[in-house]
Formats: C-alpha cells, sequence, structure tokens
C-alpha cells in the first residue's frame, strides 16, 4: 500500500494529485521501546490518508515476518476497486532510531519511512510516513492498522497517537474491511 506514495516521494511530478500540507513535518518521536518480535505477523488496515492512489482499494492488509537480521520481511495486499487482488513485497530494515524502520518495497529504488508512533502489538498499531517538500510544505501518510477490527474505543487509542503530536486525524478515511474474502 505504501508503493504509490513511495513513487511519488520519488519525483515531485508524481506527487501533484498529492495533498500539499501548509508547514514542515510534524516533529514526533516513534515509540521509543519498540520490538519487532511481537510486532510481526498480519495487520489489517482500519483506516488510511487517502490518496489518489489507494483510491477505492479495500480489504487492504500487511503481513510482516521476522528475518532474523535487522529486517522484517513486508508484504502488503488488498484489492483493487475492480476486485482485482494487489500485492507488493519488501522489507523494512530497523534504523538507528527506535520505532523508525527504512521500507524498501519492490521496485521502488529507494527507502520510505514507516514510523511506528504507538502500538500495543495486540490490537493495533499507529504508523506514520512524512515528507518535508520545497516551499515549506510536507506530505504525510498514515496508517491505522489492526489485528481484528477495532471498537470505536480502540480506535481512538490509536488515533490518539497522531493527535499527540498534532497529526490531523481529519485527514483519515476508514478501510472496507467488510465482506473481504479469505485473501492470500
Ligand atoms: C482493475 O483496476 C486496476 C487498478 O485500477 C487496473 O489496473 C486493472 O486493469 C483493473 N482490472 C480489470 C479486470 O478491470
Amino acid at each position: 500500500m505504501l508503493r504509490k506514495l513511495l513513487l511519488c516521494m520519488a519525483g515531485f511530478g508524481l506527487c501533484l494529485s498529492q495533498e500539499l500540507k501548509p508547514g514542515a513535518c510534524p516533529e514526533f518521536t516513534p515509540k521509543t521501546d519498540f520490538e519487532v518480535t511481537p510486532y510481526v505477523g498480519r495487520w489489517e488496515e482500519i483506516a488510511r490518508f487517502p490518496t489518489k492512489y489507494e483510491e477505492g482499494q479495500l480489504c487492504n492488509y500487511a503481513e510482516y515476518g521476522d528475518n532474523g537480521d535487522g529486517t522484517v520481511s513486508v508484504h502488503n495486499a488488498g484489492l483493487e476497486a475492480n476486485g482485482t487482488f494487489t500485492e507488493i513485497f519488501g522489507y523494512a530494515e530497523l534504523t538507528d532510531v527506535p520505532g523508525s524502520l527504512a521500507l524498501y518495497l519492490d521496485g521502488v529504488p529507494f527507502a520510505g519511512s514507516y514510523n511506528v508512533l504507538g502500538t500495543d502489538y495486540v490490537t493495533y498499531t499507529s504508523v506514520y510516513s512524512c515528507l518535508d517538500v520545497l516551499g515549506g510544505r510536507h506530505i504525510d501518510q498514515a496508517w491505522v492498522l489492526a489485528r481484528h477490527l477495532l471498537t470505536d474505543q480502540e480506535l481512538e487509542v490509536a488515533f490518539s497517537n497522531f493527535i499527540r503530536w498534532g497529526i490531523d486525524i481529519s485527514s483519515f478515511e476508514l478501510t472496507n474491511q467488510l465482506n473481504c474474502i479469505n485473501l492470500p
């Protein structure tokens, strides 16, 4: 689900349809005691900042695995609006900043940032990516992923990880996860 965003970040031309937000990226600190082992496994996408590229996609999920060498395998998948299965593979590398990973996806010749702002490992994770662009503005992406569908209260906890850093959660759109067949 990150591929198009990353392609967008590779060249400003591709970003024209992406909303430029005023000001620099917000200051934030990813989860300082982040651990990979309990984080791996499957996460459903509950909410995302909408982009033209993910428009209409549904049933999105991510699967992470511990490669045991400081990298995490990444498999993102979902359905296009017309029902076509779509997926991409890659890996994420731990960085010196706890909770901040460098994300490499197949076909994308550079790293994206994957910041875990908060997770309890068993319910939700709040993920944020931001890029400062020319003109003192920024482009950001955010996801709430979860082990199962979230209650309103659980979603509020996930959102609070963004609110804490002044990230406007009104940009979030809920991902359609209803009637999703068992995808591979
Ligand atoms: C479904 O949508 C995707 C993305 O827009 C497109 O690439 C694909 O060709 C479409 N497939 C069909 C069968 O319409």
